[in-house]
């Protein structure tokens, strides 16, 4: 296996989304979330086709003009080679709004009120065979046709949506390399047990097919090494990360994602950038909060607001001073819980704005919508960042916006986000619920001494800027190839 062998890679949001312009004419824009971010710097780094699923209209045009042979994209300055997976609407909407948001994504979030929620009924049983299983299915059919002239293929998958996926593949091309990435935590033993157990085995079986399992962290390697031993009764080897099943080894291996620090610097340097700065700086106060997510219920926005409300009560001097930015991108709508949650989110907003502000002042300024140049803007201006998350796979704002930052603003960090294994030192640590803590935090980020922001903001752009996406595909290329020979030796 030589290290130039192309890449298949698969995920099911693409890097590109394709949509009908008012003129009818195509337009084309960037995909969003942590995984797409990830998966550019791996295309950047080394060839790679990558195949994901056709989410919008426009892109299943694209779909069928094509007809399963790869399309080539440019998008800022990098192309991509894309193959579009069409399924039937009916089962791609049962397959992402419920089993893969929410239920999946729910599980590996500890977002389940469980006395609530979930039911088990019919639809959602139809939802996993005609929906989870069917789109799956329809993806590895595409990679097995993409990688069918290629001897000894290396496939990397990504994410939740694709647990079926890798037994497919295996079936059809026993000799295929493959790798499955999970962007998002690997929640405890028990919370599995919500599924019906037919499906956990079918999950556990087909990730089991996979030669290496990459996570964001040791904690998540460890989770899902529990829950072979616990919810699949197998042997695992802790010390090695690995785990045997059906005569087949695999690797369980963490590779913390980095961000791309030069394509940042590169934004906070242009034009627009600059345009939004203006806009920023004309309204700021003397201090500048901040908050960039997607309106997702793992982000915990809820309570970041709460403990804002507190702070705001318990140190009247801070009022006008301050001002807290929430720029939330909308994200998974047709899931009733996100759309709930984004109006429980404006009224929440409604009300400690109308509690503390003033004829010239608001409180809270919540933005929704998707702008990378606003977000590289706040980026560069703020005093405190608030990533309070209830659980996340890595969260990369927090790596982000500390690179690009000028004011030596301090990062408030969930102690249950990935990234808090490598930045957690120079953060101030947060338990998500405890909304005291965070009230005092804010306080204690906004009067903390010159000197000792200094240092934390210097550590903190020291660890982000020393490893960028390539380092992360990299280590990853190293034990493909470290794997691939044992499985030789072996066989
Ligand atoms: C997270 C997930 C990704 C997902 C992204 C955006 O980063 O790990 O798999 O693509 O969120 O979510 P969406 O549902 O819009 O693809």
């Amino acid at each position: 296996m030589t290290d130039q062998r192309p890449l298949t890679i698969v995920s099911n949001r693409g890097p590109a989304e394709f949509d009908a312009g008012e003129d009818g004419e195509r337009t084309v824009k960037r995909g969003g979330g942590g995984l797409v971010t990830a998966l550019t710097g791996l295309v950047e780094h080394r060839k790679a086709l990558w195949v994901a699923s056709a989410m919008t209209d426009e892109d299943m045009a694209v779909a069928r003009e094509t007809a399963g042979a790869p399309t080539a994209i440019e998008l800022d300055g990098i192309s991509y080679d894309v193959c579009l997976v069409e399924s039937d609407p009916t089962a791609y909407d049962r397959f992402y709004n419920v089993i893969a948001n929410p239920i999946l994504w729910f599980i590996q979030h500890y977002l389940w009120d469980l006395s609530n929620a979930p039911d088990i009924r019919r639809s959602e049983l139809d939802a996993w065979e005609q929906g989870y299983r069917e789109v799956n299915a329809d993806i590895a059919r595409a990679v097995v046709d993409a990688i069918s002239d290629q001897e000894e293929p290396v496939v990397m998958l990504h994410d939740y949506h694709l647990y079926t996926c890798p037994g497919l593949i295996r079936e059809a091309r026993p000799d295929v390399f493959l790798h499955h990435f999970v962007h998002i935590p690997w929640s405890q033993p028990d919370s599995w047990r919500i599924l019906p157990h037919r499906w956990r085995e079918e999950i556990y079986r087909s990730m089991l097919a996979n030669d290496i399992i990459g996570f964001h962290t040791t904690a998540y390697c460890r989770n899902f090494l529990h829950c072979c031993r616990e919810l699949m009764e197998l042997e695992v080897d802790y010390k090695r990360g690995s785990v045997t099943y059906d005569g087949h080894e695999t690797w369980v291996r963490a590779y913390p994602l980095s961000i791309d620090p030069a394509r940042l610097y590169r934004a906070a340097e242009s034009d627009e950038v600059a345009g939004c700065e203006k806009e920023l700086l004309k309204r700021r106060r003397d201090h500048l909060i901040i908050r960039v997510d997607r309106a997702d219920l793992s982000k915990n926005v809820l309570r970041g607001f709460t403990a804002f409300d507190v702070f705001l009560e318990r140190y009247p001097e801070f009022r006008e001073k301050v001002t807290f930015i929430a720029h939330l991108q909308p994200s998974r709508q047709d899931v009733p819980e996100y759309a709930e949650y984004l109006e429980r989110i404006e009224a929440l907003v409604a009300v400690v704005n109308h509690r503390h502000g003033t004829t010239d002042w608001m409180p809270i300024d919540l933005r929704i919508y998707e702008n990378f140049n606003e977000a590289v803007a706040r980026y560069k201006h703020f005093d405190l960042l608030i990533v309070n998350s209830i659980f996340d796979g890595m969260n990369l704002v927090a790596k982000e916006a500390p690179a690009v930052n000028t004011r030596d603003g301090v990062v408030m960090l969930s102690e249950n986000t990935g990234s808090h294994e490598e930045i957690g030192d120079c953060a101030l640590t947060v338990n998500p619920f405890d909304i005291e803590e965070q009230a005092e935090a804010i306080h204690r980020a906004l009067t903390m001494d010159a000197e000792e922001r200094r240092l934390r903001s210097e550590r903190l752009k020291q660890i982000i800027s020393s490893r960028d996406p390539g380092d992360w595909v990299d280590e990853q290329l190293v034990d493909i190839r470290a794997k691939h020979e044992r499985r030789e030796a072996v066989a």
